[in-house]
């Protein structure tokens, strides 16, 4: 059988892993996980996306180099996928030698194949930053309904899209600027050239039947140049012979897949072009979330077109993780990082979860909490644990740990389980895990009933000994079965099973022999309980942790009538973590209330040479206009803007609060200058 390639879309180097991308990790390492199990070469690869104008911003603002930056997030992402269990073949960098040589080929063979044009065109750029701004960098009025305050691509009020150059009242939102419209060279990757190409590649089966449906939609609306170059200073690849230009982010972020390949295949003496260069040598699949399916299904499989390599076998698109039925929320505490997870809960858990969600389709998936925990207590401890638990005592109290020396009469389930286990494989290969999933735990009931028919128990209270070491001895065997059905979802969970019984591997074979006669270890569970307590620890500490009472966030529901109980002290965080937040003086210049929004007073902030800052403050109950004028506070610099109700709110200022409204800002003694870091 030919080798398979895999990969997961690159996450972004300027932000922490979450739940919501856990979806896509998770369906990933199931798929190759399975493969490698059954005994199939195959390969997962992943990186890091890190360039782009906002890594580069918020590199800034910290004040490291998006190398710094890049690197730190690099050991931060590594570390949640390790303890997730997502087994990366290798994990890499877009901003890595391979991927600047890989991109240079890939441009200049699509260059030379006469596939790139160059044009002029008018861009808003900022005088002030001296560089051109990408739309999100952009506010101002909508021209349509006008509403103030909009990103420069499309209004959030009335859903108008528009070029940035038409807002009204335009501003720079890194500086406050008005930018100014300039004209630069970019590079266009044209798109059309592919038209039969990619209509052809679209249908020969290597999308799902609802993602081919929406690319038919892209054909008919025709396809467009691409704009594939950005004016410095921007963070990624200089585009070879044009100075001062480089690759958009998202041309270099795909070749990552490969760069990161290649990377592998020379330490390990496997030939690169066998994968990337012969078409039919092996087997390429991405897994992807539904919104960057335009870029994996037109300008992927297009640019390598171009290029001369080959294209993908399949890309497979996933929904999106709603969290109890809604989008994740920081405010109800339910936008969950990894590390917020796994400060309180056991990654095999989600891991499991999800596979009970998961399917081959786009349908948007949801972690409700209470569920959650239902199904991992019940289908984990109470069917597969707890049949090893009730029984392997008995095996060691009478048996010395031995298990039958023939394999005894089981009513034909083992028999079942591997005829079940060929279904069962069908669907993981399919990647309709939710399908596999209840198949497995049928078979777990009908263990658990063969146990409760046979009662153990009683067999031990009248001595019927024999018959006891059959019945735990089948009981035993079916739960290793369970296992290897379960190892591609429960990596951790498999292996504690094969200490147990003391196998040499747990892989996924067709016909395995039963296991008699063989000493098995004392039993341990291979996983506690969802303990309900540590899912409301977790969804607490997601949720921010107090003393900030004057934050950006919009105002909450109405506080409780009795005074709040004194906020708990936080999960600890590393240094690393307290350092990612840029703490710095400001001087606040201006203060006024805001109309209709009787919690709030919008301040005006001297950030020294950092510029000036607007932000909305829920300090009002404490706090007049005029007397914050003058006064020196401590602000978060780094927190993304924030678009409210009442306007952008571009930072936060820190104060005291017992949560029932009593507000103490933080001061700092007059000898600081406004812009000086606080640490
Ligand atoms: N950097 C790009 C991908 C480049 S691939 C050459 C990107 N990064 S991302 O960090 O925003 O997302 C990484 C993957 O996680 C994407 O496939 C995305 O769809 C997925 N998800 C991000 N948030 C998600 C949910 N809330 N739910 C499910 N998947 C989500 O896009
Ligand atoms: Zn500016």
């Amino acid at each position: 059988m030919r080798p398979i390639l895999v990969t997961s879309a690159l996450p972004y180097a300027n932000g922490s892993i979450h739940l919501g991308h856990l979806v896509e990790y998770t369906q990933t390492d199931i798929w190759v996980r399975f493969h490698k199990l059954r005994g199939r070469t195959c390969y997962y690869f992943c990186a890091d996306d890190t360039h782009g104008t906002p890594i580069m911003i918020r590199a800034r603002n910290e004040g490291i180099t998006p190398e710094e930056l890049v690197a730190r997030m690099h050991i931060e992402h590594k570390t949640d996928f390790k303890d997730f269990l997502i087994g990366f073949d290798h994990y890499h960098s877009t901003n890595s030698e391979e991927n600047r040589l890989l991109s240079e080929e890939v441009y200049r063979a699509n260059r030379r194949a006469g596939h790139i044009h160059t044009a002029n065109i008018m861009q808003a750029y900022c005088p002030q930053d001296g560089m051109f701004l990408p739309d999100r960098f952009i506010r101002g009025t909508c021209p349509s309904c006008g509403a103030p305050d909009q990103y420069g691509d499309a209004c959030e009020s009335c859903s108008a899209t528009y070029s940035p150059l038409d807002l009204t009242a335009a501003r720079c939102s890194l500086c406050g600027t008005a930018p100014v419209e300039r004209e630069s060279e970019h590079f266009f990757f044209n798109l059309n050239h592919f038209e039969p190409f990619l209509r052809q590649w679209t249908s020969s089966g290597a999308l799902q039947i609802q993602m081919a449906n929406k690319l038919a939609e892209w054909f008919e609306a025709g396809l467009k140049a691409w704009d594939i170059s950005r004016d410095g200073p921007y963070f990624g690849f200089e585009i070879p012979d044009a100075p001062g230009k480089f690759f958009y982010v998202w041309l270099d972020a795909p070749i990552g897949y490969m760069a990161a390949s290649l990377h592998y295949f020379k330490r390990h003496d496997i030939d690169f072009d066998q994968f990337w260069r012969q078409p039919d040598a092996a087997e390429i699949y991405h897994f992807i979330g539904k919104d960057i399916l335009y870029f994996h299904t037109l300008f992927w499989p297009a640019m390598l077109q171009g290029a001369g390599f080959r294209t993908p076998t399949g890309v497979f698109a996933h929904g999106f993780l709603t969290v109890n039925g809604q989008k994740m929320s920081k405010s109800r505490g339910t936008f969950i990082t990894a590390r917020h997870y796994l400060d309180h809960l056991d990654g095999e858990y989600l891991r499991y979860y999800y596979a009970t969600k998961l399917s081959k389709g786009v349908d948007d998936i949801d972690l409700n909490l209470d569920d959650f925990i239902l199904r991992v207590n019940s289908d984990l401890v109470g069917k597969c644990v707890n049949l090893a638990s009730r029984t392997a005592g008995f095996i060691h109290k009478h048996f010395q740990g031995r298990l039958s020396s023939a394999y005894p009469e089981d009513q034909g389930l083992f028999q079942l389980f591997l005829t079940e286990s060929k279904t069962i494989a069908q669907l993981y290969q399919e990647r309709e895990f939710a399908k596999a999933m209840r198949s497995i735990m049928a078979l777990a009931d009908r263990a658990n009933r063969f146990v409760e028919e046979r009662a153990p128990w009683t067999q031990a209270k009248e001595n019927r000994l024999e018959e006891l070491q059959q019945t735990c001895s089948v009981a035993l065997n079916l739960f290793w079965l369970l296992m290897m059905q379960l190892h591609p979802v429960l990596p951790a969970m498999a292996e504690k099973t094969r200490l147990f019984l003391n196998l040499d591997d747990m892989n996924w074979v067709d016909t395995p022999q039963p296991l008699v006669g063989v000493t098995i270890q004392p039993f341990r569970p291979m996983i506690q309980r969802v303990d309900p307590k540590k899912v409301q620890a977790m969804l607490e500490s997601s949720q921010g942790s107090v003393p900030v009472a004057a934050t950006v966030t919009p105002p909450r529901p109405l506080p409780p009538p009795s005074p709040a109980p004194e906020p708990a002290a936080s999960a600890s965080i590393t240094m690393d973590t307290f350092m990612a937040v840029d703490l710095r003086v400001a001087k606040v210049v201006q203060a006024e209330t805001v109309p209709g929004a009787d919690k709030l007073l919008r301040l005006l902030l001297d950030v020294g040479p950092l510029g000036p800052r607007t932000v909305l403050a829920g300090i009002r109950s404490a706090y007049t206009p005029e007397s914050l004028i003058g006064r020196l506070v401590v602000m978060v610099f780094n927190l993304a803007p924030r678009k409210m109700k009442f306007g952008v709110s571009e930072g936060m200022v820190l104060a005291a609060g017992d949560g029932s409204g009593h507000l103490a800002l933080l001061a700092v003694d007059a000898n600081a200058q406004p812009g000086m870091r606080v640490k």
